[in-house]
């Protein structure tokens, strides 16, 4: 997750991400560099209370407050409607209700806010899905609850979300089973 080689995807996924800000699956907080000064503030939230501490230290760095929340994507207790954007990056993957979870990504978004999402997923090409559909039992366990074949680009639009044709790239250096990803920022239309 901390590979250079994600440093400019990050770049790309937080670009023009501004005023409120909720980022689900925050993680030890990498994205928290990329952000712009625009930022007012940010509200992490993440499942898993080991978490915390080892974001800490990025926390202090960013010159906006952050708010860090042990919650589950899936149920937040934040009002509708009061955040300009959310930001998930490798973490649809592992959130078990993940459709509950972009409902309540979609609530929480200001009307004209964004979702921006880096994510892997299910392959385009055949011959990776079936090897992903294969090993996926595999790194539900060692990826602690991390599918490799999810189509983000259903699940995303399980929302009306205003979004460009969602392409997906793979990472280079990574195998395809798990470097096939799915970036793009999707609009909740005014
Ligand atoms: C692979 S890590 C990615 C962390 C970070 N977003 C990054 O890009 O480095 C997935 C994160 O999602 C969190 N997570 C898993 N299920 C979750 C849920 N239901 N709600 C919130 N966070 C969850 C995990 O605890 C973990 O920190």
């Amino acid at each position: 997750m901390s590979s250079k080689e994600l440093h400019p995807l990050r770049q790309q996924c937080v670009q023009g991400v501004r005023g409120q800000v909720l980022e689900i699956g925050f993680g030890t907080g990498l994205n928290l560099p990329f952000y712009s000064k625009d930022v007012v503030e940010v509200h992490a939230v993440d499942v898993n209370p080991k978490m915390a501490p080892k974001a800490l230290h990025r926390i202090e760095e960013v010159p906006f407050p952050v708010q860090h929340h042990v919650l589950s994507g899936e149920s937040l207790p934040m009002e509708d409607e009061s955040f300009d954007f959310v930001v998930s990056t490798f973490t649809l993957c592992s959130i078990a209700k993940v459709h509950q979870a972009v409902q309540e990504i979609w609530r929480v978004l200001r009307p004209n806010g964004r979702f921006c999402f880096l994510e892997h997923g299910l392959s385009p090409d055949p011959k990776v899905a079936s090897w992903q559909t294969r090993l996926n039992p595999l790194q539900h366990v060692l990826g602690d609850g991390c599918h490799l074949n999810r189509p983000m680009d259903q699940i995303v639009c399980s929302q009306p979300f205003q979004v460009r044709p969602i392409q997906t790239f793979y990472l280079e250096g990574v195998p395809r089973v798990i470097g096939c990803l799915y970036q793009e920022q999707a609009q909740k239309p005014a």
